[in-house]
Formats: structure tokens, sequence, C-alpha cells
């Protein structure tokens, strides 16, 4: 462009022949120049504030650079097996964890370096971010491109925590106390931040944005750390979702990503059979609010968002309607894919691959295909019902067909050597060496809090 206006400038001096004018003429295209670079930039380059503008109009371009927060214990797996399918389909690359590990190395703070891919610049563009992560958006940013849809999911602090104690009974904090109430009636006896996996049971959601997670209801800062954490949150997520309104959230999520009703229809998965499930006393969720309070405010305001959302894009009867028709279309593929109708309990689930992983004291569902069904109908219907490691599993291999190969070799020579059966992770060691040296440049510059010091990295 500059090119242009420049020749364009040198016969506009032949025509002028008088070298004041022709400086001035210069000068003039010049700024105009400066002006519509200026411009040009700026619209490549949307605020992060605002959504990557997919709406023009009636029509839409889909969106398929996508961050998603994975959250703990929010129905992030049923999230995280959309945007798997969505992407698998459509041959995009994942950000997946360094050596297939499952998790992009939480509960650390998130850096470019837990990327596969990112240091042998193997991958030429990353288009999904989804597994789990410590959020830290200058590292995120380094990965992603600059126009990704950054979004996430709450879920109300009452019933997480319930889910949360079940789940992760044996953190140091829920070791030693048989009931909930036990913890809730006296937590500063049970929980020591400075222990290694108890961030999971205080403020957990603000933990996973990368707050820090201590304080209560009783904190003297908590005002201003409340609205420092929303304000955070508002800035760099275009969608914060909300668990309690499932399939209105996936609705919302369509829209923002202009997709179609088919790539958000899912069904359940990582969820809890019933026998595990507590009813909590109204004294008990008061208590699990002011202990919480700020995931518990984080999540008032994001629900009232959420609302208004749907209230000023898509209206609450037009919001029903689009709901009523991703349950039909939900019922009329579970027919199709599903045995017995709906999930089972795990000693029921035939295939292993089908199988989900089993922790704490809770029991996680699956599902049974249906046999008499054609290839492309049993390959939809399978990647519906993948559990989350099976899925990222797969993934890698697909992505890194070598460096997996290369893993497999290495944990098949690792079990030749040793007669001991492998209670690590192929690729383990390597990971704990730099883990720890990311750990340590990390340290040094930030003074992390010393409960992200431990190393433990694989609690799901
Ligand atoms: C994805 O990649 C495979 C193998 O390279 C190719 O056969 C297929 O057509 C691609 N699909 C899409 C949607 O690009
Ligand atoms: C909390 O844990 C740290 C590290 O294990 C320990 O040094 C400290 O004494 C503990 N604090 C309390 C109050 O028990
Ligand atoms: C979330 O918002 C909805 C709609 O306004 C409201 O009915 C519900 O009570 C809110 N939830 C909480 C926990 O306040
Ligand atoms: C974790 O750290 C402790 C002390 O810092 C060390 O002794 C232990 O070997 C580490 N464990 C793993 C799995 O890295």
């Amino acid at each position: 462009m500059c090119v242009h206006v420049c020749v364009l400038s040198r016969c506009v001096r032949r025509v002028l022949c008088t070298r004041r004018h022709s400086l001035w003429i210069l000068l003039i295209l010049l700024l105009v120049c400066i002006a519509f670079q200026t411009f040009v930039a700026r619209q490549a380059s949307p605020s992060p504030s605002r959504s990557p503008s997919v709406h023009q109009g009636d029509t839409c371009r889909p969106q398929s650079h996508i961050v998603f927060l994975k959250t703990h214990k929010t129905a992030s797996s049923t999230i995280l097996n959309i945007l798997y399918r969505y992407g698998e389909s459509r041959n995009r690359t994942f950000a997946l964890p360094l050596n297939k590990h499952s998790q992009l190395f939480y509960p650390f703070f998130f850096t470019s370096h837990f990327v596969e891919g990112i240091n042998s610049r193997s991958v030429q563009e990353f288009h999904i971010m989804c597994n789990h992560m410590r959020f830290r958006k200058s590292e995120v940013e380094k990965v992603m491109p600059g126009d990704s849809f950054y979004f996430s999911i709450l879920r109300n602090p009452v019933a997480m925590m319930e889910s949360i104690f079940i789940y992760y009974k044996s953190i140091p904090a829920f070791q030693k106390t048989p009931s909930l109430n036990d913890f809730l009636n006296d937590c500063w006896t049970h929980y020591n931040s400075s222990v290694p996996n108890n961030h999971y049971a205080h403020n957990i959601l603000a933990f996973d944005f990368g707050f820090n997670n201590d304080v209560t209801a009783d904190s003297e800062d908590l005002e201003e750390r409340v609205s420092r954490a929303i304000g955070t949150i508002e800035r760099d997520f275009h969608l914060i979702l909300i668990s309690e309104y499932f399939d209105e959230s996936m609705i919302l999520l369509r829209r923002a990503l202009c997709w179609s009703l088919e790539d958000i229809v899912s069904f359940k998965l990582n969820s809890r059979s019933e026998q595990t499930r507590r009813q909590l006393s109204p004294e008990t969720a008061e208590m699990i609010k002011r202990w919480n309070a700020l995931d518990w405010r984080i999540y008032l305001h994001f629900n009232s968002t959420f609302w208004h959302k749907v209230d000023t894009l898509i209206g609450r009867e037009q919001m029903k309607k689009d709901v009523t028709e991703l349950r039909e279309l939900q019922t009329k593929l579970a027919n199709t894919c599903l045995k017995d109708g709906g999930a089972v309990d795990p000693s029921k689930i035939k295939d292993t691959g089908l199988k989900p992983f089993q922790y704490g004291a809770a029991i996680i569902q699956g599902y049974n295909l249906n046999t008499d069904i054609d290839e492309d109908t049993k390959t939809r219907c399978q990647r519906l019902v993948t559990p989350e490691l099976q899925y990222t599993d797969r993934l890698y291999t697909q992505q890194f067909p070598e460096l997996s190969a290369k893993q497999r070799q290495a944990t098949r020579m690792n079990r030749q050597r040793s007669d001991r059966p492998q209670a690590m992770s192929p690729g383990w060691p390597q990971n704990r060496r730099i883990i720890r040296r990311k750990y340590m440049i990390l340290k040094s510059q930030s003074g992390l809090s010393t409960h992200n010091a431990h190393n433990k990295t694989s609690i799901p």
C-alpha cells in the first residue's frame, strides 16, 4: 500500500516540479499512510475484552480458535468431549499436554512449555486448548492465536463442595474428617494451605482461574479481591457458562461460536452415580458460602451476567425452544447409540476403552454402545461416549504419531529392564525434570506461594 503511495507521490512530484511542494505532499501522504496502517492493525487484532466478532448481521463464520478453561467438577468433561469431537472431525490441532500427560500440569500455573509441539515447532498453528490448567493469560497467549475465543464454566459452589468432598476425599484437608460438616465446623484446623493438594478444598474456582484462593467471608480484603477477580475474568474471557443451566449454556455457546446444534449435542460424561450424592442442610450450605466466599461471589456475578446474555442475545422464549430442540436431538442420539438408553455403572461397561477413570469415593458412570449400527454412526457414537483420558490419548497419538511410537517403545524397554510393573506414565521422569526447571524459573520470577511447589500433577 505504502509503496504504491510513494510511487504515486513520485509522479505527483514530477508534475508539480517544485521541491517544496513535493516535500509537503510527501509528508501528507506519509501521514495518511500511517493512519491507514494503524486502522488496519486495529481491525486485525480485536481488543481482548471484545468478542472475536463472528457475527456480522445474520451470517456468521464458525469460530475454531478456542481456549476453554476446564474447571473441576463443573460438567467440564462433557464440554471437553464436545471440543474434542468438533476438532477431530475437522482436523483441528489441539494444544495437548507435553509427553502424553493428561493435564496441562495442573496445579502449576500454566506456561507455554507445557504444550506438546511448541518447543519443537512441529505444530504450525494451534486451534483448540482445553485440558486442565491453572490459568495464566499471558502464557496462553504465547500458544493460541490472537483472535481466540476464551470461555469457561462455573458451578454453584455449594453443590460443588459436596461433589469435591466425595471425589477428593483423600486430600490432606479431608482425610481426617468423616463428613463435610465436620470439615466446615473447623476448617482452619483441617486446612493448611501450604500442604499439597489442599487447594481443592478452598475456593477452587478462583484457584483454577489463577487467583489466590486463601480468602473467606471474614477476610478484610474480600470485597477488593472479589472485584479484582471479576474484573480480570471479564477482561480475559468472552463467555462464562453455568453448570446448573447446562443446556442453556450450550445454546449460548453455539451462538457465540457459530456452530450447529449437532456440534454441541452431548451425553453427560464423568458423571457420578446417584448413590454417592448427599443432601445438604441449609446450615451446611451457608457455611460453604462463607468458607468459599470468593467463589460464591464470582458465581453470583456470572450467574447474573449469564441470564443477562440470554435476555439480550436470545430471549427466554427462544431459549426454551432451542433447549427443547437440543434435548430432542440428544434423545434421538441416545436411542441410536446407547444400549441401555443411558449411563451405567462402570462394572457394567463391556468395552474397557469406554470405561471412565475411577477416582476417590465417587462412582463414575459410563456407557455401552449399540452393536447393530453402521460404521459411520458407530464412529460418531463412539466419540460421544469416549472418556476424557482415552480421548486425550488418542488425539495425542493422531497428532504426534512419531513421538507416540517413541514413547511406546520407551515403555516397552523399561518393562524389559525391570520386572516391577510401571507405576508412572511413560515419559514421567522427563516431565518431572522439565516441570521442576520451569517451576524454579517461575518461582524466581514471581515469588509463587508455597502451595504451587508440590509436584503431584496426576490427580484428575
Ligand atoms: C482430515 O484429514 C484426513 C487425512 O489427512 C483427510 O482424509 C480428511 O479429508 C480431512 N478432513 C477434513 C474435514 O479436512
Ligand atoms: C502447614 O504446613 C506447613 C508445611 O507442611 C508447615 O510447615 C506448617 O507448620 C503447617 N501449619 C500449621 C498451622 O499446621
Ligand atoms: C441464577 O440466576 C437465575 C436467573 O436469574 C436465578 O433464578 C437463580 O436463583 C440464580 N442463582 C443463584 C444461586 O442465585
Ligand atoms: C516431590 O517433591 C519431594 C520434595 O520436594 C521429593 O522428595 C519427591 O521425590 C517429589 N516427588 C515427585 C513425584 O516428583
